[in-house]
């Protein structure tokens, strides 16, 4: 993997202690290392992906005949267990499987719940030094405590895209909480996306790592600031919302395979519609909202307070909590 484009370390790589086995494209019957490669060179990375894919796309891909993607497609429908309906009964199941993540506030766990969610999308919106970084950074810490802490005892993925990430601010989150700051950052593989294009390809690449390592949070810091500068102007808005559509569906796959957290930033427009409270709202309007379970807006108070309100929840009520940002990182104010 080129150490610019992929995922990396951010301090020495360590070997992991649980790795996610997975069916290889090889292990489908008619595909060989050189067409797995030319397959994953064009981003059917996994079974799922070819399932769902096109034969004349995979035929083109793959530089093979049509009936031969046929049946590959055929063959990687019937292993990947595309579902379809599932029954109450395993979607139970399923969830009695989420984990949280404590963001290391009561409050702030309270009105998540009991922390970030795992196999669900959490976005912190906010205007500049609000803090959507820094619970990025904390929450990229959390993960790596045990259960019994409030962590999940796993690994992040972080896609920087505004080159905010602050290995520094990890060391001192990693001693607020006890955790050796080396060990913490050998866990939180860094990347940086360089636009929108790549940020949706570091997911691809997300995926190929979490099947060697506990990968149980997925940190995208900002969601949006890509998407949002290279899309222009009104004509551009069908094709920025398709684009983001799919990089949060794709990321969405990442929570539910992984049983993973994904938790992404997200800056404020301004909003010259409303006259009366806050005139601002998260950028990627509908598209975000429907992808993301939870939606937390955040605000600044008296420093080094802050105002998280919860905006859009399936099944808790819409509350307030109050949290600070100290040096060590986020506390109960
Ligand atoms: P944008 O990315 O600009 O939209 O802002 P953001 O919401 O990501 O803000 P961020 O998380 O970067 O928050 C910045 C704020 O965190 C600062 O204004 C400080 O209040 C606080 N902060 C950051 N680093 C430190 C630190 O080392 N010590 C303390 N005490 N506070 C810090
Ligand atoms: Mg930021």
């Amino acid at each position: 993997m080129p150490a610019k484009a992929g995922v990396r370390s951010s301090a020495t790589e360590e070997p992991s202690s649980e790795p996610k086995p997975e069916v290889a494209l090889e292990d489908l019957p008619g595909i060989g290392t050189t067409t797995a490669d030319k397959l994953r060179e064009a981003g059917y990375t996994d079974l799922m992906e070819l399932a769902v894919a096109s034969p004349g796309d995979v035929a083109e891909a793959a530089e093979i005949g049509v009936a031969i993607a046929q049946k590959i497609i055929g063959e990687a429908r019937r292993k990947a267990d595309v579902g379809g309906f599932e029954s109450g009964t395993t979607l139970l199941e399923r969830r009695k499987k989420l984990g949280r993540i404590t963001t290391n506030s009561k409050a702030l766990d309270e009105l998540l719940g009991g922390g970030v969610e795992t196999q669900a999308i959490s976005e912190f919106s906010g205007e500049f030094g609000t803090g959507k970084t820094q619970l990025g950074h904390q929450i990229a810490v959390d993960v790596q405590l045990p259960a019994a802490q409030g962590g999940l005892g796993g690994e992040v993925v972080y896609i920087d895209t505004e080159s905010t990430f602050r290995p520094e601010r990890i060391v001192d989150m990693a001693k607020g909480v006890g955790i050796d700051p080396e060990t913490a950052l050998g866990h939180i593989h860094v990347a940086r996306a360089f636009n929108s294009n790549h940020q949706m390809l570091l997911v691809q690449k997300a995926q190929e790592l979490a099947r060697e390592k506990p990968i149980r949070l997925l940190v995208v810091d900002s969601l949006t600031a890509h998407f949002r500068s290279e899309y222009v102007g009104r004509a551009e808005l069908a094709p920025r919302q398709q684009q983001l559509n799919k990089h949060l569906h794709e990321l969405l796959r990442f929570a539910d395979t992984y049983n993973a957290s994904i938790v992404v930033t997200n800056q404020v427009s301004a909003r010259p519609d409303i006259l009366f409270g806050d005139p601002t709202r998260p950028i990627g309007g509908n598209i975000v909202a429907h992808a993301a379970t939870y939606r937390v807006y955040l605000r600044k108070s008296k420093p080094p307070r802050r105002i998280a309100r919860l905006i859009d929840s399936p099944n808790l009520p819409e509350g307030e909590a109050v949290f600070s940002l100290t040096t060590e990182g986020v506390r109960d104010s």
